[in-house]
């Protein structure tokens, strides 16, 4: 074990920088291994902060010379960045780096790949191009000048001026660093233009490599739909001349907000029928309106320190989802982000990694780039929109927007804008922000005369470093249905603010089912029991859709848990349930497949590891293969007749109503897979003119054991395309089954095309094995143990991607004790990796915790 851990930065500790920066001007003369950075920056005393030396990050630099006011100095160089005397008053520091972008592996700061030059710099990768105060409350006006021989040399703001193997760039508003960005490659364009509703005409490109421009289409409308939307909904124009997009294939993220110009990982960008799956153009669509809605929540407006990175992030979320849900289904995308909140939020909320959506401290700040933050800094919007309702979350944004334009704010600040327009004390509110966990709301209910009484008691259990939880204000969404299904009580959000509350109904003709929660009003887990008639009920009544859609998972998750412990058979209810749900044709095709589908492994681990039980992977599997096949002759006179039914015949569109048709025509064919041993998906697989069609067909071959032909053809098909090959690596991991997936995901480490230096390369494989749960959690270790030696290899190479799969560990205690040692076996022998990486230090151990 490692003895000395890196030391944690404390929110309590913040100061404001000793200075103030006027305006920087960086020079960059590119060239592979020795790229030479020469930067003025003018300095004046921060009135608001303490006379100090000037202290400058910097990693990785080589400092060729530095001067104040024109005079060389010989400033005091460390690790971690310099310390310099200088005057007390305003002067000019200039000095000239060296660096080495090929060599950057990391993928942050400045990098080359696929022959492109690159930058990276949120949270602290500007510290890596050159001596600077790398902290987002610094904020300065940024004017670039790129020598290269690469014919696109792209920066932030407008461009000035450009001549033969050079250009200058100048950005007007002030930022931080973390918002810098540099692209210089031999790209080609997808141009376009928007007016804004004031006028101002923007070009629009999205740069890709040659070859890539076919796939650009799709990405540009999305980006247009999305500043028209900001216009409309929230009054947020763009601001700058032009918005520039670029596809770079090695990325450690999605995507990234650089002021004027966005980067993009090539999978959140590029797209077409052909390559990328519905699935893939929601995401895409979703990805480019969030990097572009964060021009007004992130850049105009940033954070103050890291502590408050959801100030911009779960906003940023928010309005992304809001976007999705205007844009396709509102209440289809409210499911899927439930779904995916449970799967990683709560995860992560119930587990070692357990942190407030905003932390107190970190280590390494990449490491909290998390669901947490991301996911559930959306939910406390959603919850604050809610509370205060529509018309004053308008008013509130609009002051946020015109009171802290150019600033480095806090959650101090956004939570008093909407102190002011309402007049509400939000200081209980406040709590979903500093205390980690996810609240349990248990329900009594009491039925007399005609008075029908709910009683909720919150209760919060411990987290890492946070023993006692007081109580938050809960907004409940509620409605009520008389015994016809008729609703009685439309919806109502009742707001709890003490640990145990009871809310009274009058005038109730006779007992009603409650409907919950509804939307899904709060980020709590509900552990009201109910019984499966109940929950039959509500999924054929309730008007609300989310909860329909939950009253049916919660059937299938109860009916699942009592065959993994008490060996049950199918449950009859939910078979009847789930037909009657599926041949509805009034219901949305989208929200049929989203109600086919069954939880996932892990769901149903988490369920039986909070019902008190250590979950068998094994058993699960076994369990959700028998209820698959159950359901498949449940429904075998309905599933070919959806499957006709729902097959698209006009021209492929990736909008919500082909997608929600495939989907389920999907859906069908897996029911139809069970029966038929393969032959449909077979027929499907051939005729396939677009990935989401052919990747089901393929998913379902696999699945019936007769996927090694279609692999084969997919593979030549595809091998000349990144993207695809990636999905064709994850498929085979994923569709392994529980005792060939280390196997299966070693050989595939073993191919050619597989390198751990390409991130979206190594999670198709190696976080893809963590995907497949009974896999990964196989008896034998296997998986533990193949997953903790990639992690060694990887963490040289780029230790913020190496942090994050650490993830597939964090629910290892709730495991058996043989499990559970393999697991920490695995643990403790990447902690015990000489040099190991600050991030995947702090990871592995609070996971060891
Ligand atoms: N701000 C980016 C986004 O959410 C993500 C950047 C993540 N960077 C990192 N170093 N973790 O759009
Ligand atoms: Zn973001």
């Amino acid at each position: 074990m490692k003895d000395a851990s890196p030391a944690p930065v404390y929110l309590k500790d913040y100061t404001p920088f000793s200075h103030l920066v006027d305006e920087v001007h960086l020079t960059f003369q590119l060239e592979p291994a020795k790229t030479r950075v020469i930067s003025r920056i003018r300095f004046r005393p921060n009135p608001d902060a303490t006379a100090a030396p000037l202290r400058l990050d910097g990693e990785g630099l080589v400092l060729l010379w530095a001067k104040i006011d024109g005079n060389p100095v010989t400033p005091e160089v460390d690790e971690a960045g310099l310390t310099c005397t200088v005057p007390d008053a305003p002067f000019t520091w200039e000095a000239e780096v060296e660096i080495n972008p090929e060599a950057n592996t990391a993928l942050e700061g400045l990098y080359r790949s696929s022959g492109m030059y690159c930058t990276q710099c949120e949270a602290q990768g500007f510290r890596k191009i050159t001596y600077y105060p790398d902290r987002p409350d610094v904020m300065s006006i940024f004017t670039v000048r790129i020598e290269g021989e690469e014919s696109v040399l792209l920066s932030n703001g407008n461009p000035v001026a450009s001549g033969d193997g050079w250009a200058e760039w100048h950005d007007p508003w002030p930022k931080p660093a973390y918002l810098f960005a540099l692209v210089a490659g031999n790209l080609v364009n997808h141009p376009d233009r928007f007016t804004t509703a004031s006028g101002r005409e923007v070009e629009l490109n999205i740069w890709v490599r040659p070859g890539d421009e076919g796939k650009c289409a799709f990405g540009m409308e999305a980006l247009k739909r999305s500043m028209a939307w900001d216009e409309e909904v929230y009054g947020r124009e763009y601001d700058l001349d032009i918005f520039n997009i670029v596809a770079v294939d090695d990325f450690n993220m999605g995507a990234m907000e650089n002021k004027g110009l966005n980067i993009f990982n090539s999978s959140c960008v590029l797209a077409s029928p052909e390559t990328s799956t519905d699935a893939n153009f929601e995401r895409i669509e979703a990805i480019i309106a969030h990097e572009y809605f964060h021009n007004w929540t992130g850049n105009r407006i940033t954070c103050r320190d890291w502590f408050q990175l959801c100030l911009k992030e779960g906003l940023t979320v928010y309005r992304d989802a809001q976007f999705t849900s205007d844009m396709r289904s509102a209440p289809v995308k409210r499911i899927e982000d439930v779904i995916a909140l449970r799967a990683r939020q709560f995860r992560e909320d119930n587990g070692p990694l357990a942190h407030p959506v905003r932390p107190a401290s970190f280590v390494e700040i990449n490491n909290f780039y998390t669901a947490t933050v991301y996911e559930k800094g959306a939910e406390l919007i959603g919850m604050l929109k809610t509370l205060v309702g529509d018309e004053a979350y308008a008013r509130a944004l609009d002051l946020y927007f015109s009171r802290h334009d150019g600033d480095a704010a806090t959650i101090e600040d956004w939570l008093k804008v909407f102190e002011d327009v309402t007049g509400r004390d939000l200081s209980q509110f406040k709590r979903w922000y500093e205390h980690a966990g996810t609240p349990r709301l248990h329900v009594t209910e009491d039925y007399e005369g005609d008075r029908y009484t709910l009683t909720f008691r919150q209760e919060t259990p411990p987290t890492p470093g946070q023993p006692e939880k007081p109580p938050r204000v809960i907004p409940i969404a509620l409605g009520l249905l008389g015994p016809n299904g008729d609703e009685i009580l439309p919806t109502q959000v009742l707001e709890m603010t003490e640990a145990e509350q009871s809310f009274t109904f009058d005038g109730i003709p006779s007992r009603p089912t409650p409907s919950i929660l509804r939307g899904f009003s709060a980020p709590v887990i509900l552990t009201r029991p109910s019984s499966n008639s109940e929950r039959a009920f509500l999924l054929a009544h309730d008007t609300d859709p989310f909860n329909k859609w939950e009253a049916g998972r919660a059937l299938a998750r109860d009916g699942l848990l009592s065959m993994i412990t008490k060996g049950a058979a199918p449950d009859d209810l939910y078979l009847d349930a789930v037909l009657t749900m599926a041949r509805d044709d009034s219901l949305d095709p989208a929200f049929r497949a989203l109600a086919l589908a069954l939880p996932s492994q892990d769901d149903l681990a988490q369920s039986l590891h909070e019902a008190g039980h250590s979950p068998d992977p094994q058993a699960i599997w076994d369990a959700l293969e028998t209820l698959r096949q159950a359901r498949a002759h449940k429904l075998q006179d309905l599933a070919p007749r959806l499957y006709a039914q729902y097959q698209v015949e006009a021209p492929y569109a990736p909008d919500a109503e082909q997608s929600g048709a495939r989907a389920l025509a999907n859906a069908a064919l897996g029911l139809i897979t069970r029966l038929d041993g393969g032959a449909q998906a077979q027929a499907q697989f051939d005729r396939a003119d677009n990935m989401t069609q052919q990747l089901a067909a393929l998913a379902n071959l696999l699945q019936a054991g007769r996927g090694e032909t279609a692999l084969a053809a997919f593979y030549d098909q595809w091998k000349d395309d990144r993207l695809v090959i990636d999905k064709w690596f994850s498929l085979q991991v994923l569709h392994a089954a529980p005792d060939r997936a280390a196997d299966i995901t070693r050989a595939l480490t073993e191919h050619p095309d597989f390198t751990p230096r390409n991130p979206n390369r190594f999670r198709a494989t190696l976080g893809a094995l963590a995907q497949n749960h009974a896999g990964f959690h196989h008896a034998s270790g296997a998986g533990y143990a193949l997953l903790a030696q990639w992690l060694k290899t990887l963490d040289p190479i780029n230790p913020q991607t190496t942090a994050r799969m650490c993830t597939a560990f964090e629910t290892w205690t709730r495991y058996d004790a043989a499990r559970q040692d393999k697991a920490r076996d695995a643990l403790e022998d990447l902690l015990d990796l000489d040099g190991l990486s600050r991030d995947t230090t702090e990871m592995v151990t609070r996971i060891l915790e």
